[in-house]
């Protein structure tokens, strides 16, 4: 089916993702694992020969953010949990590693994780641990729910602006929590000695993370929880729907008032992650990009219209049969160059900001001008002073940014770049995959965070992408 705007606007946003396991594509058989050549570099790097052109299928990982939500959300529940398409990422990885810290058990093979929280005997994770991922503090809230006490340091993730956790501390005590900030942790025990209670709590703004915090405690508390001004992003609702499934009782997923009963238990349940909409997002734009045709599935379309409009109006040509969508910017499919466009990041179901850097690549490379305005953090343009590097005319002032185009294709040109984010991090190797020459990129463990085998996945579509990895022993 080819796609228009308003072929979208009729699809329901909130409409349950099912998928047969056997369904899910098994990205390990599916890609040539290329074996590092012996460089020495100090830390992993990319080199990308830059001018070739893309073609054939790429399948998309579970969803990171979901994931991590997910697995927050086991602690909840007695027994075994189940989950299908967790992505292999460090995110993950270290998410695991902050459940053990717990005194959890996991399990985890080709995607699939068991995740059994009995056994916790601690309210205080690994630090070192949380500090490395902002989904790591999502713990205080079933913490609190099910042991009535939380010791969670403040947590990490890319620096991409203060992000602070007041909303997370104002609605947990709304829910009936003492809640401290001090050396760097947050210390939270319910009120009564027992559990928390529901309540009723307004978020200033629709905090993704604050809203997921706040959804899973409320599930454990006493009585009944509003929460109003929530996140209504997919990864929302993927987490209400594995608490349903685990006896909970969540409604308004996906709007923006949630009401929520409490229940005494959780049990543990089987779920599929849904496909990450973000690593779906940055692979349209690399066909895009590249001026290159690939379809890719998993993908649920409503998750990306936004995109999808945005390169429609571009000029691409985008057909979405079930769950593969296929992304053509061929100029004998779609003409000589690509017109630019502009962009406001924005809540969903808003432009997504984890889309934002790569986004800003596609737009040195169109016709005419471009605005890109960010919303959502206030420090989201570290990646620009590298795009410079490679010869892209972009000026920012504060959270916007104007993007020169060029007439005809890119002209981008290589360089030696340093990833310093994750999605910063991955619109740099976008960017090598369309300049001149070859493009090295260090500090691409910011991109390990949240792409699986993206190197891999895009040398099945025919990039020439190098991973060099340091010697660990002598040649
Ligand atoms: C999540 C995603 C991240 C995505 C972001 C926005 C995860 C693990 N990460 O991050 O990939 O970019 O949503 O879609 O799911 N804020 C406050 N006070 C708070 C909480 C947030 O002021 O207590 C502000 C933040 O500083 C930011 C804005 O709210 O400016 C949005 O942040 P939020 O939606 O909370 O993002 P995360 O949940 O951290």
């Amino acid at each position: 089916m080819a796609l228009s705007s308003s072929t979208l606007c009729h699809q329901n946003l909130t409409k349950p993702y099912y998928i047969s396991f056997h369904k899910q594509p098994h990205i390990l058989s599916h890609l040539q694992f290329q074996t590092p050549p012996k460089t020495l570099t100090l830390d992993p790097k990319f080199t990308i020969t830059g001018g070739c052109k893309l073609s054939g299928h790429v399948p998309i990982s579970g969803s990171k953010n979901s994931a991590l939500s997910i697995l927050a959300a086991t602690l909840c529940c007695s027994g075994t949990s189940k989950l299908h398409g967790v992505p292999n990422l460090s995110d993950t990885r270290t998410m695991a590693s902050i459940l053990r810290s717990l005194g959890a058990e996991i399990e985890a093979c080709n995607g699939e994780m068991w995740i059994n929280a009995d056994g916790v005997g601690s309210v205080e994770p690994c630090p070192e641990d949380i500090g490395k991922i902002r989904g790591g503090f999502f713990v205080i809230g079933p913490l609190l729910a099910r042991f009535g006490e939380a010791v969670v340091a403040l947590p990490g993730g890319c620096d991409i602006g203060t992000r602070p956790v007041d909303l997370y501390i104002r609605g947990l005590r709304a829910l009936g929590a003492i809640v401290e900030l001090g050396d760097g942790k947050v210390r939270a025990q319910a009120a009564n000695g027992r559990g928390l209670v529901g309540g009723r709590f307004r978020l200033d703004h629709p905090s993704v993370g604050a809203t997921e915090t706040l959804m899973m405690a409320a599930c454990m508390a006493d009585g009944v929880t509003v929460l109003s001004n929530v996140a209504k992003e997919p990864e929302v609702i993927d987490l209400a729907r594995f608490l349903t499934g685990s006896g909970a009782c969540v409604e308004g997923a996906g709007s923006d008032t949630l009401y929520i009963k409490g229940k005494n238990q959780l049990h543990g349940s089987e779920c599929i992650v849904p496909p990450d909409r973000i690593e779906a997002g940055t692979f349209m734009l690399a066909a895009a990009i590249t001026r290159s045709s690939i379809s890719m599935s998993p993908v649920i379309p409503s998750h990306v219209a936004c995109l999808i409009d945005k390169l429609l109006a571009a000029g691409c040509k985008i057909t979405c049969a079930h769950d593969t969508l296929e992304v053509s910017a061929v100029p004998d499919d779609v003409g000589d160059n690509l017109q630019g466009f502009d962009v406001r990041t924005c809540p969903f179901p808003g432009f997504p900001t984890d889309l934002q850097p790569q986004t800003m690549v596609l737009l040195t490379t169109c016709n005419g001008s471009s605005i890109v305005e960010e919303t959502v953090f206030e420090n989201r343009m570290g990646h620009v002073r590298e795009l410079q590097k490679l010869g892209a005319r972009i000026q920012v002032c504060g959270s916007t940014a104007v993007i020169c185009g060029k007439e005809k294709g890119s002209a981008l040109l290589s360089s030696q770049l340093v990833a310093k984010d994750l999605r910063g991090g991955v619109s740099l190797v976008l960017a090598g995959l369309a300049a001149e020459g070859v493009t090295e990129i260090s500090g691409i463990a910011h991109i390990d965070r949240g792409y699986e085998n993206l190197d891999a996945k895009l040398r099945l579509l025919g990039a020439d992408i190098k991973r060099l990895i340091p010697l660990t022993s002598p040649l």
